[in-house]
């Protein structure tokens, strides 16, 4: 009995250990967890093909690009955009796939988000994206867009976050650190120098190495060495004269080099021009090289990539090693490590309660109330009779604008907001259209489902809202712009500042008929206000996304206290912005090169973008950058900092905010720099460091802002570095840029 026994232990032993070995000796490294993700990446290009190194550098479809079958590497797929998870198109063509499981929410557009100043809420926001797309299985969104606002004519300002490289890059850390702690990587975009839309696909950007590096690269910088980004969207545009998917000083040098990016650079779609470029010049992955997949190629266009079968057939036949290939494929494998392979990724959600809060919440703190003479705002609805106007009263705003178009499961329009918010109160509402501007209800398949037709000519619908205005205790006007081409669009800029579809003259007749007129406008552009004198209320709403009326509502109510401050300046017209104040070869630029094949586009303004640019000209924007009203007044005041000198930059300031109103509130108390005397030219001052405080009334916070020597530096074009030149300086401290308090100087040894 005893031997039987040992017998059959040692068997099971033998057995256990033969398993052991078994299953530990077959798991290679690359599949391995627990190994470090570089030996991963070292052991997956190893066991790789030629051809299997080929697929994954280039797309297969229009949104993803292959993985590796037989090793188990799954098929990666990416998909826009920066504020929602665009829905699924065909396999090879931009048209809807037609799927009913892929609406989604729409958060605000990314202007808005930057207009909250609140890096935290940016966090949660790109969490919450994250959360949206690990539902719907992809693996890269294909945002943030953060180029900056150079002219309120951007067809795409509204996807980006404004004019200031420090408020950008303040805000799209936490963001990409948000989305990507799901294992969902971001795609930084458009990098770099794409600040327009009409030529983007043949501008040749020529800017001084001080504007790009103090302008234009800040916000790309910190997502990537703060953020740690794990995808950058090459632009389309060129510098240099080579465009930027593949382009040696911005893709190799700066971002590679310089700044230690270890992700993978993704062509803008159909960005890759040249296959020496593609293979040289820092492009990593090719998608989207104009091919509807269909009419072009035999078998499949996208063997036509550069970055497919011509790169290929060019390493068979000697013209390239597999130096730069493997390069390539690290890139990409590494992305899969951290997203398809990432085995500790959370779950996904969709449409949950949590994500429309937080769309919500960014709404309501991004919206901003310019201008509130008489405190009209907020509006007193009990026993009131409450007349609101205009088009984008009632049209969906999700849908359009270009790739960053969704398809939603809900939008509370700014009427329905108010219907809701006010159904229990004996309030009456009643709608007028006011204008008629863009009826389409199409983009790119998605439809509204809207019938926004009226056949009524402008003196008509004019007559009718003036008419009814008479009478009501409020007028609140919905007006601005709307996605459509050449409103805030993708693909084209604006041609004016001025408001279409006959607004003006619509808001002209309704605030001369009712002393109560408010004025909302949305848009993600400045817009010119040749009535703002005769508008008591104005506020700026953004393109608010699926709770975009709720927010409203919130606010003109009162339910929530406004906080947003502008994220770019609102210059009363383009005579008072940099890019237009030198000539078309500053905007849009000179053609070159016979058949119009590039145009040169210079940005002679240089440093001088936005307030940067008011400042030097002392010119008076209508409002300017940082401004941003509340229902409750804010008092900064003693600003004081340890030491009035610093040897390595770095200054810790105190200053006091109290609510001096009635109303709780938020307000952000923001400090700029100025560099008194500098061997360069600088600018006037500059936003070095902000913070926001909600403050009860009458209670007052102490805030800690710092700076560091970066704060005090320029781009040295001699030494191509940063340099602080020691000296005097000033902060000064306030809740806008035209409303500094407070100013203390200091010096750098
Ligand atoms: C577009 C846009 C880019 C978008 C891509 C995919 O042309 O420039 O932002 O992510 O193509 O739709």
């Amino acid at each position: 009995m005893k031997h039987r026994l040992a017998f059959l232990l040692l068997f099971a032993i033998f057995h256990f250990s033969l398993f052991t070995f078994h299953s530990l000796a077959q798991v290679p490294v690359y599949l391995d967890q627990t190994k470090d993700i570089e030996a991963r990446v070292e052991d997956a290009l190893a066991r790789m093909t030629l051809a299997e190194k080929i697929d994954v550098i280039h797309a297969q479809s229009k949104f993803s690009s292959a993985g590796v079958k037989r090793l188990g590497l799954p098929d990666f797929w990416t998909d826009d955009g920066p504020h929602g998870v665009r829905p699924d198109v065909l396999w090879d063509e931009w048209e809807q796939a037609g799927q009913t499981n892929d609406s989604c929410v729409a958060f605000p557009a990314l202007t808005c988000l930057a207009a909250t100043w609140n890096p935290m809420l940016s966090a949660e926001y790109g969490h919450a994206l994250g959360e949206e797309a690990l539902y719907r299985g992809k693996s890269m969104i294909l945002g943030p867009g953060i180029n900056i606002y150079r002219t309120p004519l951007g067809g795409r300002n509204f996807e980006y976050m404004g004019e200031d490289p420090y408020l950008t890059s303040r805000m799209v850390v936490p963001y990409v650190q948000g989305l990507q702690s799901v294992g969902v990587a971001s795609c930084v975009k458009h990098y770099c120098l794409n600040n327009e839309e009409e030529y983007r696909h043949k501008v040749n950007v020529i800017v001084s190495d001080r504007a790009l590096h103090e302008i234009y690269l800040p916000g790309f910088e910190a997502a990537v060495k703060e953020g740690k980004a794990w995808g950058v969207m090459g632009a389309y545009n060129l510098y240099k004269d080579e465009h930027n998917c593949h382009n040696q000083y911005t893709l190799n040098k700066i971002l590679k080099q310089d700044w230690g990016f270890d992700g993978v650079v993704v062509s803008d779609w159909g960005g890759a021009h040249d296959l020496d470029q593609a293979v040289k010049n820092g492009l990593d992955m090719e998608f989207g090289t104009w091919t509807n997949g269909l009419s072009e190629g035999a078998s499949n266009a996208y063997d036509m990539y550069y970055l497919s079968k011509q790169y290929q057939k060019a390493i068979l036949e000697g013209k390239y090693t597999t130096k730069e290939l493997d390069e390539k494929v690290r890139r990409v494998l590494r992305t899969f490590f951290r997203t398809t392979m990432n085995k500790q990724k959370p779950y996904g959600f969709l449409c949950s309660e949590e994500h429309y809060q937080t769309a919500r919440l960014v709404a309501q703190q991004g919206i901003v109330l310019l201008q509130n003479e008489g405190d009209v705002l907020p509006i007193e609805p009990q026993g009131k009779k409450i007349l609101v106007v205009g088009e984008n009263a009632i049209k969906m705003m999700t849908v359009g604008g270009g790739s960053s178009s969704l398809k939603v499961q809900h939008e509370i329009s700014p009427l329905q907001g108010l219907q809701e918010r006010l159904k229990n109160t004996d309030c009456q509402i009643e709608y007028a259209r006011g204008y008629v501007g863009d009826t389409s209800g199409n983009y790119n398949g998605v439809t509204t489902g809207q019938n926004l037709k009226d056949d009524r000519s402008p003196e008509e619908l004019i007559a009718e809202a003036v008419e009814k205005a008479k009478t009501a205790d409020y007028v609140i006007i919905f007006g601005g712009l709307n996605k459509s081409d050449y409103q805030d669009s993708e693909g084209h800029d604006r041609k004016t500042m001025d408001l279409p579809y006959g607004q003006d003259n619509l808001i002209k007749a309704l605030a001369t008929a009712n002393k109560n007129t408010i004025y909302v406008n949305i848009s993600g552009n400045a817009v010119s206000m040749p009535w703002k004198k005769q508008v008591p209320a104005i506020v700026q709403g953004w393109f608010l996304g699926s709770e975009a009326g709720t927010a409203l509502a919130d606010i003109l109510t009162g339910d929530a206290n406004p906080c947003g401050k502008l994220p770019f300046t609102w210059h009363e017209s383009l005579e008072q912005v940099g890019a237009h104040s030198f000539g078309e070869a500053a905007f849009p630029g000179i053609w070159r090169g016979g058949e119009k094949k590039i145009i040169d586009e210079e940005y002679k303004e240089g440093i001088f973008v936005g307030y940067r640019w008011t400042d030097k000209q002392k010119l008076k924007p209508t409002f300017a950058f940082g401004h941003g009203l509340s229902y409750t007044t804010f008092k900064v005041s003693n600003l004081r900092s340890e030491f009035d000198e610093t040897a390595d930059g770095n200054m810790t300031f105190k200053v006091d905010v109290t609510n001096t109103g009635s109303r709780p509130g938020c307000d952000v108390v923001q400090l700029y720099i100025t560099d008194v005397k500098c061997s360069v030219e600088r600018p006037v001052k500059e936003l070095k460091a902000f913070q926001k405080v909600t403050l009860k009334p009458g209670e007052t916070q102490t805030v800690t802002l710092t700076t560091d020597k970066r704060a005090l530096s320029f781009w040295d074009e001699q030494t191509d570095n940063w340099k602080a030149e020691p000296g005097e300086f000033i902060a000064w401290v306030g809740d806008a840029s035209d409303r500094l308090t407070c100013k203390v100087k200091f010096k750098l040894q």
